[in-house]
């Protein structure tokens, strides 16, 4: 009985290094970079402003809270803009989350958001 309680504990303490290092990076952090922003800009003033204001992208990041960047990258290239979804580069949906999130109060940093280098192991956090 003592051996499985330890083991338990053993498992309890892994899943908890896990989780808090899952939370560890959010996008407080300096997860785009300037530039991102800087080129976002336009795109998201030609293809995305008809339909949302910066109001709309602070209660969807308050819904989003907590879960991945990756997953409202993959949902917006999904079903945005909504008259023609999927119809921009993957680095021009990249850049216009990354001017979002800068409105929105985040800073910039030093690395590029890369959807397909740790853009999971980013949590989005309420601006
Ligand atoms: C033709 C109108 C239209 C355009 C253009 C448009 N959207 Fe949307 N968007 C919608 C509608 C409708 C919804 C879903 C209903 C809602 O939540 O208001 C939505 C939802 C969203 C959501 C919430 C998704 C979620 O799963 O929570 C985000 C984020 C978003 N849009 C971002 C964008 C971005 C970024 C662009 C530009 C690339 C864009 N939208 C362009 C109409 C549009």
């Amino acid at each position: 009985m003592k051996k499985m309680l330890g083991l338990g504990m053993v498992v309890l303490c892994l899943l908890g290094a896990q989780w808090s290092l899952a939370q560890q990076k959010t996008v407080k952090d300096g997860v785009f970079t300037q530039a991102q922003v800087d080129a976002g800009k336009p795109v998201y003033d030609s293809v995305c402003r008809t339909c949302h204001d910066q109001r709309f992208y602070r209660d969807t990041l308050r819904s989003w809270n907590n879960q991945p960047l990756l997953w409202l990258w993959e949902s917006v290239m999904g079903t945005m803009p909504a008259d023609n979804p999927g119809s921009l580069m993957f680095q021009e949906y990249t850049d216009v989350i990354a001017y979002i999130l800068a409105e929105q109060g985040f800073p910039a940093g030093e690395e590029a958001l890369d959807p397909d280098n740790g853009m999971d192991e980013i949590h989005i956090v309420q601006p």
